[in-house]
């Protein structure tokens, strides 16, 4: 009985999340087709590239302002904790996130006759190419040893914590080189 009531009231809740989504990208379609600044199917680009762009770089931030302070907390489960669901995020999130950033700026820089040798966008390219080229070679495997360690030495064992600290550290420089990618675009500089 209890079981079905708390059902229900999950159900409703994710209709209403997924109403709140759907409002949300109304707004942001009736926006951009009304656009006095940029084409219609410019300013649609322009805004999924910039909205997946703050949600990448803005939960990349968080989770290195969370390692932070766990690296300083006494209890190693924390950091442990951290460590999985930023694997989850990095795979599940970050990864299919920044193919649709990419490709909303590619749909862009063709919609323009800017060319591609400017400063801002050879930048860009090559921060996408470094954080993808960062992801398949270190995060993604350093992420299953993490798991793999923790199933065989045990989750707070001095090796695991070891490989989450590297890998935390990895992902700082990571996210350093998103934030560069931002100031590069908003500010077009030596363009
Ligand atoms: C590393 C991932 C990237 C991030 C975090 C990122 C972020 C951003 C941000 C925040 C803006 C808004 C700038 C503003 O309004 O002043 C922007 C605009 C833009 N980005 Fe990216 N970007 C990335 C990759 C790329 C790539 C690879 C391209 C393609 C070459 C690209 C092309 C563009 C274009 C064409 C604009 C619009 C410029 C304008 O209309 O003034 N971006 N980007």
């Amino acid at each position: 009985m209890n079981t079905s009531a708390a059902s229900r009231a999950s159900w409703s809740r994710g209709q209403l999340t997924a109403a709140i989504g759907i409002a949300v990208a109304v707004i942001g379609v009736v926006f951009a087709f009304n656009s006095a600044w940029y084409g219609h199917w410019y300013a649609l680009f322009r805004l999924v590239h910039v909205s997946v762009a703050v949600f990448w770089v803005g939960g990349g931030l968080l989770l290195t302002v969370l390692g932070i302070k766990l690296e300083r907390s006494d209890d190693p489960n924390e950091i442990v904790t951290l460590a999985r669901w930023a694997a989850w995020t990095g795979e599940r999130i970050f990864a299919p996130a920044g193919g649709i950033v990419f490709a909303m700026g590619i749909a862009m820089m063709i919609n323009t006759d800017w060319g591609w040798g400017k400063f801002w966008v050879v930048v860009g390219l090559i921060g996408y190419a470094m954080t993808m080229v960062t992801g398949i070679a270190f995060l993604s495997p350093q992420a299953r040893r993490i798991a793999e360690l923790g199933e065989s030495k045990g989750p707070t064992a001095p090796e695991t914590l070891a490989a989450i600290r590297k890998i935390m550290l990895v992902a700082r420089f990571d996210v350093a080189v998103l934030l560069v990618v931002v100031a590069d675009m908003v500010t077009k500089p030596f363009s």
